[in-house]
Order: C-alpha cells, then structure tokens, then sequence
C-alpha cells in the first residue's frame, strides 16, 4: 500500500529504545509523531509528540496513524505487533519479535495476511555499509563455498540492569537472558551472512554466575541451516570482560573475523582489491547520527527507521522482514527448547518447553 508523505507515526512503548525511534523518525523527516503511549503514566513527556495515552488500543484506532513502533517488552510485541497490523498500520518492531515459537508464528501469520503493509523486525547492526557489503559478496558466491563458521558473543550485564525493570531475568516476562537479548543481534548478523533459514539447533544453556535471574547466562549450539552448513555459536554474560564480538568466516576463496561492533579485524581474499575493498566498508564512520541510548546500540536505528519510511513510501518490503527477523529469534528459541529437551531440535519448533537452570555450583 504505497503512501504519500508526511506519514502519521506512533510510538508504543516509552522506556530506553522508544526515545531513540522518535530521534530516528525526527532524522528522516518524512514521519510526524503524533501519538506517544506507554501503560506507565510517568512515563509520559521521555518522547515529544502531541498525544499521549496507556492505551495503546486508543492509538490503533486513529485513522491517521500509518506507522506503529513497537517498543515494548519482548512479551507485549506479538499482542502490539498483531493487532496494529489487524488494524491496518505499517508495523515496526523491536528485537526479539518474541519470546515463545507460537507468538513468533502468530507474528509472521499477521504479517503474511497484510503483505500491503511494512512489518518490518529492528536488526539494525545489518544496516552498517560492511555488513551489507559482506552479505553481498557472501551470496553472490565471491567467497565460494562456506568451510567453518563460528561466533562467540559476551557482555556484561550486572544486577542492578536485571533489577531496573521487573520484566528482565525471568523466562515469564524477558523470554530468555543474554542469548535473546543481547547476543541476538550478532547471531542475527552471522546466520544473515550464512545464508539464513536455520533448520536443527543442537545447544545448551545454562547459569553459571547470576543468582537473581531464572535465565541464562551462558549458551552454546551447533546450528544447522537448509544449505547444510553448520556453524557454532556460543555466548555469556561473563561479568568481567565488558562486550565483545569474536566472529569467523572461512570459506574457499577467503575469510572474515569480525569483532565489536561488527567490524572487520581481518579480511583475507584471494583478490587483493576485493579484500581491500570490503576492508574499507568496515572503516566507515557514520557521523553525525548519534543516537539516544547507549553505546552498544549502535546509531543504526536512524537507517533502519529510514528504511520502513521508505517501504511504505516505495510500497515495497522493509530491508529486515518479520520473517528475516525471525530466524536468529528461532536459533535461541530452539537452543532453550535443546536445552529442555535434552538434544538436537528441528526448527521451526513443534512444541516448546523452557528449561529450569539451577545456578552452577
Ligand atoms: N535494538 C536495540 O539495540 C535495543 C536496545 C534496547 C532495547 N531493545 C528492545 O526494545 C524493547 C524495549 O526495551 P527497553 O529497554 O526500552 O525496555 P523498557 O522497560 O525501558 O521500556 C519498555 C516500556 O514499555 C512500556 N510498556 C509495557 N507494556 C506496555 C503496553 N502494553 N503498552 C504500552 N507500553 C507498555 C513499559 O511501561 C516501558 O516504559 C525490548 O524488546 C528490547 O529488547 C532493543
């Protein structure tokens, strides 16, 4: 449904991310903000825009508004998400679009239903000039046949993160711990350059350091993906090292390691001026677009923002689909159910069980 401008947007959802898609929406300029919502009335006046409300059922229902961001807690995006594609909005939705199999597929159904609306998923480390660049490169087969792919996520989140809001450490309300929160958008960046559609997760999860939380802080798997290719990923909230990326890529003609920030720290190729090049990507500098919101988030919100502004202009899909969206969603998933289950799962799951970690001894 192509839309002419300025498109009428809201914000669902006005805690730490909410403010930095009002500042990406602010950048673009194509989207007025009317509606800011959140069921938090203190919350009210953290992002300007002329209407505020608890309920978000009473954004949906203005026939002004095009474009609904959704910013709420991981257990509150498949009831947003669904209902404001229902009522016709162009939809976009942070990471991870959900925190259980049958609300992610209720996702993608919604979605498919309305292929004339943007539902597009937050992924926005994809959006660097390096990322999409290597993706390229990577499926136009420039790289040849993948050889071994692994990557290893850690960061640091401490008590006082989990006790800052009451949704953060329990399977109940956050869904899962560091996997699906923090480490997603790097499993979501290295199953994206792999070529996507993972099919068996075989992994375990554990708790190995907090006591005030009931999910995960540490996790490892082998993914399979329909290509057949294989990879491991593994991740932790290890408390002491602050946040860091160790990614690798080895394939026939070449090879990738990536760290922090998703940016290259070694490229190898078989052509010179292809590594050179690709090298380069990785040293672009995207000043000026400072966002809200801390250093980890990166400033890509403002491109990804950008880009569901011009889907529904262009009336085309979004950069980051549900669907695309959902696959690293589906890779932690799987590993939780993995976990329960006690071996190899297939994706997209059957059924769904989240496991009970007792703290290390
Ligand atoms: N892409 C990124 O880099 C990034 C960074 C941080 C957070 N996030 C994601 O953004 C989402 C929100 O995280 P946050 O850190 O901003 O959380 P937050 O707790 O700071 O904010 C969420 C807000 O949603 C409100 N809310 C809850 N239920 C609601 C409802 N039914 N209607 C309206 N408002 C409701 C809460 O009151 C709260 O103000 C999560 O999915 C998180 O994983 C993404």
């Amino acid at each position: 449904m192509k839309k002419s401008t300025p498109i009428t947007a809201a914000i669902i959802g006005c805690g730490v991310i909410g403010p930095n898609h009002a500042r990406a929406l602010e950048l673009d300029g194509r989207a007025a903000l009317k509606w800011a919502c959140d069921i938090d009335a203190k919350r009210q006046g953290r992002i300007a825009a002329p209407k505020f409300t608890r309920d978000y059922r009473e954004v949906l229902a203005d026939p002004e508004v095009d474009l609904v961001c959704v910013c709420t807690p991981h257990p509150v995006h498949a009831e947003v998400a669904c209902a404001a594609l229902a009522a016709g909005k162009h939809v976009v939705c942070e990471k991870p679009l959900a925190s259980h199999p049958s609300e992610l597929a209720k996702m993608i159904e919604a979605a498919g239903k309305r292929p004339d609306l943007v539902a597009a998923g937050i992924f926005q480390h994809r959006f660097t000039p390096f990322a999409r660049r290597l993706k390229t490169l990577l499926s136009g087969g420039d790289f040849g046949r993948i050889l071994q792919a692994s990557v290893e996520f850690r960061c640091t989140r401490t008590e006082e993160y989990y006790a800052s809001d009451a949704w953060r450490g329990k399977w109940k309300e956050e869904g899962g711990g560091v996997l699906l929160n923090q480490a997603i958008h790097t499993l979501d960046i290295f199953q994206w350059w792999l070529g996507g559609d993972p099919v068996e997760v075989d992994g375990t999860v554990a708790r190995r350091r907090m006591a005030c939380i009931e999910v995960e802080d540490f996790g490892e798997a082998r993914v399979r993906f329909a290509s057949g290719s294989s990879a491991v990923v593994r991740a932790v909230n290890d408390g002491v090292s602050g946040w860091g990326v160790d990614l690798v890529i080895e394939a026939e003609y070449g090879s990738v390691r990536v760290g922090d920030s998703h940016r290259p720290v070694e490229v190898k190729h078989q052509s010179t001026s292809l590594a050179t090049e690709l090298w380069a990507m990785g040293q672009v500098r995207l000043d000026g677009i400072r966002m809200p919101g801390k250093a980890v988030y990166g400033d890509h919100h403002a491109l990804q923002l950008a880009d569901a502004v011009s889907a529904i202009l262009e009336g085309r899909k979004p950069f980051v689909t549900f669907q695309d969206a959902s696959a690293a969603n589906a890779i932690v998933l799987g590993m939780y159910h993995s976990t329960a289950v006690g071996g190899a799962v297939s994706l997209p799951l059957k059924d769904y069980k989240t496991p009970v970690l007792p703290l290390a001894p």
